[in-house]
């Protein structure tokens, strides 16, 4: 069934209405998250929930729920379409007043809404031909490691990138290379893999850090270090992580090939070894759940 979660209750979703002066579409004062979901079954719920919790504080406003009530709604919303793979799109905003004012609002009234959209399986096109992306200049804020409703810039990226006919881009700042438009960013260079680290200039993924904890066990030399556009340039392989897409091998950079212009041995291993997770995170949650 297509419902959508709206302030506690389950909706059809053109019943789903939220009023026009909802501050998250006045001024863009919300946050949210995305949580895939492998076959009705929520992939790391606890470190999105704990992301949400921290972008939450970060602008102020309260947690409306508690953690079992979150994870009850979220497997209510997977328990929908438990054979296909989805992602699962919560928001929560300061909510909707009679009147427009900057000035933040006492008492608050969240307005939580959440809803799946399917996750296309990753397409065969990408793990054979891998992506295509550009460089740009990053015009996002200085709380990119805050997950707000606020994307006009990641939007304008895409719309360049698609002009450009690339399939994304990866920003720039001064003078080095932060994420994509909806993504992190990884390379392989002179036998490292290298991920910029945790700051206000990149939102911290939950894909990044299970990668990192991957490459970790397996033995992968690797670092949490900037990357100069320089080293992108030179970058041997390059990839792009989020909870949609998985792990992104690059296959272009501006036109020119990384690498050999194919998906790399690396990203081959370590796409491996997240799949294997995947399922493993899979099958120790529904273990859980027979608990
Ligand atoms: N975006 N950086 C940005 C700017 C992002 O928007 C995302 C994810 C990521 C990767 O984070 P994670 O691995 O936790 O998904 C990095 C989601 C998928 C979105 O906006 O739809």
């Amino acid at each position: 069934m297509d419902r959508v979660y709206l302030n506690g209750r389950f909706l059809p979703r053109e019943e789903a209405c939220v009023p026009v002066t909802d501050r998250g579409l006045l001024f863009g004062d919300s946050v949210y998250e995305v949580i895939p979901a492998y076959a009705g079954v929520p992939f790391r719920a606890e470190q999105h929930l704990d992301r949400l919790q921290r972008s939450l504080d970060a602008i102020r406003l309260r947690n409306p729920m508690s953690r079992p009530e979150w994870l009850e709604m979220i497997d209510a919303l997977c328990s929908d379409c438990p054979t296909h793979d989805q992602s699962i799109y919560i928001r929560v905003t300061r909510g909707a007043y009679p009147t427009r004012a900057h000035r933040p609002p006492d008492p608050v009234k969240p307005t939580v809404i959440a809803f799946v959209t399917p996750i296309r399986e990753r397409a065969p096109r990408i793990a054979r031909e891998g992506i295509r992306v550009i460089t740009m200049t990053g015009i996002r804020w200085h709380r990119c490691d805050i997950k707000t409703t606020n994307l006009l810039a990641n939007v304008l990226a895409q719309a360049e990138a698609l002009e450009k006919q690339a399939d994304d881009a990866i920003f720039l700042r001064n003078g080095s290379a932060r994420e994509g438009t909806a993504s992190n960013l990884f390379i392989a260079l002179d036998g490292l893999l290298i991920t910029p680290p945790n700051s206000d200039e990149l939102l911290p993924g939950i894909t990044r850090d299970l990668v990192l904890e991957l490459a970790a066990d397996a033995g992968i030399a690797h670092a949490e270090a900037s990357i100069s556009e320089e080293d992108l340039r030179r970058a041997e392989e390059i990839w792009l992580t989020s909870s949609t897409r998985e792990i992104a091998p690059v296959v272009s950079l501006d036109g020119k090939p990384v690498g050999d212009g194919t998906p790399g041995p690396k990203w081959r291993y370590m796409d491996q070894l997240f799949q294997a997770a995947k399922q493993r995170i899979r099958l120790e949650a529904l273990e859980k759940r027979k608990q």
